[in-house]
């Protein structure tokens, strides 16, 4: 495995559902520390790193959010199974007969969401979907008492999917959980890289928002600290190259570049900027593709509503089933993100900044 590699398999196998960010803002931490002058933490553990520093200069916020979709310890009951609460959006059927990994204080426990067995269920009712009020995780326990005390489980306890980063195949297609959003920050992190050796004519925070999952909360806060000029988001994208799903609900393909979001439910991006990404894009030759999403949030809303509002744009990642335990990624999306961001930053000088944000 390469260094960009070992980098996605550190940060996809990081447990960090919404609001337990703590493994994955160290991953950050250590990466941006090298490449950046500032680190901080907005009041809700949103990691905001910072290059640059001249005052005058436009202010640009790249993030991408550290949270996954995982699940919470709601109750115990008393024969010693946990019923959970989900953190995100989660599908019935994704949740059933899995790993989970509770993350209690005394260390990871790992577990299973059971299933009836169809023995026991009668010829007509072997279609059914299982309901997630009806389900629960399996640790092995005797008893409630054996989960608190031997456990050490307490209701709230965050639960993340146990699923490991997997190279599949052997032309770059990865296979992990959490891609939503570890991809985006991993693009972070090679976009600050490339601008740390040559730097930008603006200044860059490079933000690791937390909680978006739950309604885009890390990147609130964090645009209140940053007061950003421009926003870019960094996202998973939606892709849509497989049996079962169409173009009409989504048109991304793995391999074919990043998709720039023209609508989602929580954003229209700025015109200005999305003609200067494909311009750019066409400049250099790096290949896009354009989606448009009837539903889908992301941190991108939240930067272009702060302050006053600001431009903002959305650049993702195809990702082949979001949500889930096992998402997959092609890598020369990867790279071309990267390219593409750091191309995008370069451009961003005051002149340009100011004309993205004129409606004179
Ligand atoms: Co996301």
């Amino acid at each position: 495995m390469d260094e960009v590699e070992i980098l996605l398999e550190e940060l996809t196998n990081a447990h960090g559902p919404s609001g337990f960010e703590g493994p994955v803002r160290r991953i950050m931490q250590r990466e941006l520390s090298v490449t950046t002058d500032s680190l901080e933490t907005d009041g809700i553990g949103s990691l905001i790193a910072r290059l640059g520093s001249n005052t005058e200069k436009p202010r640009i916020m790249m993030a991408g959010h550290m949270d996954e979709v995982g699940l919470m310890v709601k109750l115990i009951t008393d024969d010693g199974y946990i019923k959970f609460q989900p953190l995100g959006g989660w599908l019935d059927q994704a949740l059933i007969n899995q790993r989970w990994i509770i993350l209690s204080r005394l260390g990871p426990v790992q577990g299973v969401t059971g299933i009836k067995t169809p023995h026991v269920i009668a010829a007509d009712a072997r279609n059914q979907i299982f309901k997630r009020d009806q389900m629960f995780i399996d640790i092995g326990a005797r008893n409630k008492e054996d989960v608190i005390q031997r456990f050490g489980i307490r209701p709230g306890d965050p639960i993340a999917p146990d699923s490991k980063f997997t190279l599949l195949g052997t032309e770059g297609f990865y296979l992990a959980k959490a891609w939503d959003d570890r991809i985006g920050l991993a693009v972070i992190v090679e976009v600050m890289k490339r601008l740390s050796i040559n730097p930008p004519p603006n200044v860059v925070y490079g933000v690791s928002t937390v909680q978006e999952e739950v309604g885009l909360r890390g990147a609130h806060t964090s645009s209140h600290l940053v007061e950003p000029d421009i926003g870019i988001n960094i996202e998973s994208g939606v892709a849509s190259d497989y049996p079962g799903i169409t173009q009409e609900e989504s048109q991304e393909s793995l391999g074919k570049g990043p998709a720039i979001f023209l609508h989602d439910s929580s954003m229209i991006p700025s015109i200005k900027l999305r003609d200067l990404v494909v311009d750019l894009a066409e400049t250099n030759k790096i290949p896009i593709q354009f989606d448009v999403l009837s539903g889908y949030g992301e941190d991108g809303a939240e930067m272009q509503k702060s302050r006053s509002g600001i431009p903002a744009i959305n650049i993702a990642v195809p990702t082949r089933y979001l949500h889930s335990h096992y998402g997959i990624i092609c890598r020369q999306d990867f790279d071309a993100t990267v390219n593409l961001v750091t191309a995008l930053i370069y451009q961003l000088n005051a002149e340009t900044v100011n004309k993205l944000s004129d409606f004179s």
